[in-house]
Order: structure tokens, then C-alpha cells, then sequence
């Protein structure tokens, strides 16, 4: 690792931003900013960049530990990285989302599980997927305490039940079932809720009904906040992009580029050159040079 002076990092930090943040912004109409992160840099980035929250999805399992989709990422795998966000981010609110199996067995074992992010891994609330058939384990966490983020349409854990990576609420019927969804939820106590892959004026009614802040991922304009996969928004991860992301670098490709000027320098001897390299005072040197002799 290089020894580069680091960057001064600001004295006077950002307030907290909680709950009571998110309902003040809707209240106040001001959108909701939310990034996934997974590792302490990205965090720390983030969080001087001044976002609201970061969310250590469960998209880490296919992001960053390359699977298929996100059913196989494990409770202590995403608190190993929940942990590294929470040393690299103080101001944003830190949802660790809960993976999948880790809620769905029992409420006992969904609230066991929501608190061992807190406790071990310093998230400040926990998000999980489904609508009616999880309300009475979002009852069990928020009545621990526990922030509760719900997510409902492309929930990405049911992939198989939903036929594969597909928008949600396009009928009229699973439309009316998503916006009840949303009602049950609130009730259930839910502090947010993300809407993924649903038609924007579907998520706009939803946004309206509910007085919770919506966190839209493809959900359009009408939700009170946005959330994007940072791999997606960097361009790093390039095995597809979903059409409703906005890539904002192509780091991919940036890169293997210096990856490959990397190689060919070391192959040419052109890395390590004179500015790289650690001196010796000669006087150092001469006395080595004896002492070998010897
Ligand atoms: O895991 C994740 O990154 C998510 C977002 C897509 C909301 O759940």
C-alpha cells in the first residue's frame, strides 16, 4: 500500500439522520437519498458526500460475492460487512437488510436476527422483503425497537416464485394487492419502504397513500426517496444493468484499463521507477556493504 498523505476529513460533522429525518424530508417534500454500500471506503465516500442513508442490501451476495441472485449471502456475511459500513459512515442511517432465511422461519428468529445488526454490526435499522405474510414479524422487530424498512415489488429473495427478475404491479389486481401491501405494512409499523421495479404512477398513488417515505428503486419520480445499487451507478458491475438505472461512471472499465497499463508496465520495467523506489543514505550503505564483507 502507497503512503499517501490522507485527506483531511472535516471537523464539524453532519447531523444523524434517523426516522424522524425521513418523515420531516416527506413532510417537507425534499427526496430521500439512499445508496447501497459494502465496505468502509464506499461508506465513508458516501457519507461525505452527504447521503441520506446507505443500505447494506443483500445485493452484496451478487455485486461483490458474484452468485446468481441474492439467496445465498448468510446472516454473518452481511454483518461482516455491515460492520465495515459502520466504521466508514457516522451521519447516514445504516440499514442492514435482512437475507434471505433470516426472517421468514419464525418471528422469533426475525427479531433475534434484526438485533444482531444492531448489537454486532452498528446499523441503525433493518429492511426486509415481502407484504401481508411478514407483518407479524415487522410487529415483533419494531416492538424490540427496531427500525423496520419494508420492500415490496420486485422483491429479489422470491426470484424463483416471481418467475425471474420481472417489474411487479402491472395488472390492475396485482396493483390493488401491492397497494394493500403497502396499508398492511404501515400499520404493521414500517418507518419506510422501498418499491422496486413497479410502474412509476402505481408507486405515486402508494406514495400518496401511505404517510411513510418511499424509497423507489424503478419505481419512478413519485416516490419520496431514490435507491441505486452503487455497482450499478459505478459501472462496476458489468454483468447486466437494469434499464431503470443511471450509471454515473463506468468504473468497469476504468478498471481493467489500469489493470492492463498496470501489467504492461511491470512487464516493460517501466513500474517501479526512480520516484518509487525506497533510498539508503550512502553512508548506510558503505557500512552495509562492509559489514556483508565480513
Ligand atoms: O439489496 C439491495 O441492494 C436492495 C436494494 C435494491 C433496495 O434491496
Amino acid at each position: 500500500m502507497s503512503t499517501v498523505t490522507p485527506v483531511s476529513t472535516s471537523t464539524s460533522q453532519r447531523k444523524k439522520v434517523t426516522t424522524l429525518t425521513f418523515r420531516q424530508k416527506k413532510e417537507r417534500g425534499e427526496p430521500i437519498t439512499m445508496l447501497t454500500a459494502y465496505d468502509y471506503p464506499t461508506a465513508m465516500a458516501m457519507d461525505r458526500a452527504g447521503i441520506d442513508s446507505i443500505l447494506v442490501g443483500d445485493s452484496l451476495a451478487m455485486v461483490v460475492l458474484g452468485y446468481e441472485n441474492t439467496l445465498p449471502v448468510t446472516m454473518d456475511e452481511m454483518l461482516h460487512h455491515a460492520r465495515a459500513v459502520s466504521r466508514g459512515a457516522k451521519s447516514a442511517m445504516l440499514i442492514g437488510d435482512m437475507p434471505f432465511m433470516s426472517y421468514q422461519v419464525s418471528v422469533e428468529e426475525a427479531l433475534r436476527n434484526a438485533g444482531r445488526f444492531l448489537q454486532q454490526a452498528g446499523m441503525d435499522a433493518v429492511k426486509l422483503e415481502g407484504g401481508r405474510e411478514r407483518a407479524d414479524a415487522i410487529r415483533k422487530i419494531t416492538g424490540a425497537g427496531i427500525p423496520v424498512m419494508g420492500h415490496l415489488g420486485l422483491t429479489p429473495q422470491s426470484v424463483h416464485q416471481l418467475g425471474g427478475f420481472r417489474a411487479q404491479g402491472k395488472t390492475a389486481s396485482t396493483a390493488k394487492h401491492l397497494l394493500e401491501d403497502a396499508l398492511i405494512l404501515e400499520e404493521a409499523g414500517v418507518f419506510s419502504l422501498v418499491l422496486e421495479s413497479v410502474p412509476a404512477r402505481l408507486a405515486e398513488v402508494i406514495s400518496k397513500q401511505i404517510s411513510i417515505p418511499t424509497i423507489g428503486i424503478g419505481a419512478g419520480a413519485g416516490c419520496d426517496g431514490q435507491v441505486l445499487v452503487t455497482h450499478d451507478l459505478l459501472g462496476l458491475f458489468d454483468r447486466f444493468t437494469p434499464k431503470f438505472v443511471k450509471q454515473y461512471a463506468s468504473f468497469h472499465a476504468e478498471m481493467s484499463k489500469a489493470f492492463s497499463e498496470y501489467i504492461d508496465d511491470v512487464e516493460t520495467k517501466r513500474f517501479p521507477s526512480i520516484e518509487h523506489i525506497i533510498e539508503m543514505t550512502d553512508d548506510e550503505w558503505n557500512l552495509f556493504q562492509e559489514e556483508i564483507k565480513k
